[in-house]
């Protein structure tokens, strides 16, 4: 793995795809047990959690439902604050098992305000799987449920995870570098 350069700013490997492949099914293997025979219905909030979304879902062993939405939360490398519900939910989730699939939750801002939004619609349980947390820049009161892995505040782009629309198609996860000035 080399180093990639997106918008004149350069990143380092930083967690290979074998090693998120192995841990989506652990992730999914405690799904299962956890919501198993719930008919569970995954929320996967668009664009960035779909490659870690496809993975997961298909690795649970239960019946299980998909459905997406899409916020927008975030310009360039640094949080703006302010989420805006992009394309909403059309699903009944009145008395259902909802897990809410996200590529990273760093502030909590966006998940925070998603969650709001539909404990208000009365899901019987609703849950928070996300492949990436990053715990020292969290700003809300939330606590995912299923977390692939935490990582410290550094901005990172690769499966799934964007620099302004770029970079999500990248089967690894890769680390801003440090800058040598
Ligand atoms: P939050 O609202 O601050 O928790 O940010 C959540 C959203 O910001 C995520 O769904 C991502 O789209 C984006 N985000 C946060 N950290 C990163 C990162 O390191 N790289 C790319 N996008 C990120
Ligand atoms: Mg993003």
């Amino acid at each position: 793995m080399e180093q990639v350069t997106y918008n004149g700013l350069t990143f380092e490997p930083y967690i290979r795809r074998e090693k998120i492949e192995a841990r989506i099914k652990e992730l999914a293997r405690t799904i299962t047990a956890d919501c198993g025979g719930k008919r569970p219905l995954f929320l996967v909030v668009l664009n960035g959690a779909f490659p870690f979304a496809s993975d997961l879902f298909r690795a649970v062993e239960t019946d299980a439902e998909i459905s997406f939405i899409r916020l927008k939360s975030y310009e360039g490398t640094s949080s703006t604050g302010t989420v805006k519900e992009v394309i909403g939910l059309n699903e009944d989730i009145q008395g259902r098992t909802v897990i809410v699939v996200e590529d990273i939750v760093d502030t909590g801002t966006t998940i925070h305000r998603l969650l709001n939004d539909l404990r208000a619609k009365n899901p019987a349980e609703l849950k928070v799987a996300t492949l990436l947390f990053k715990p020292e820049s969290l700003r809300c009161d939330v606590k995912p449920d299923y977390v692939g892995f935490a990582i410290p505040p550094k901005f990172i782009i690769g499966f799934g995870l964007d620099l302004d629309g770029l970079a999500r198609n990248l089967p690894d996860i890769y680390v801003l570098k440090e800058q040598a000035d």
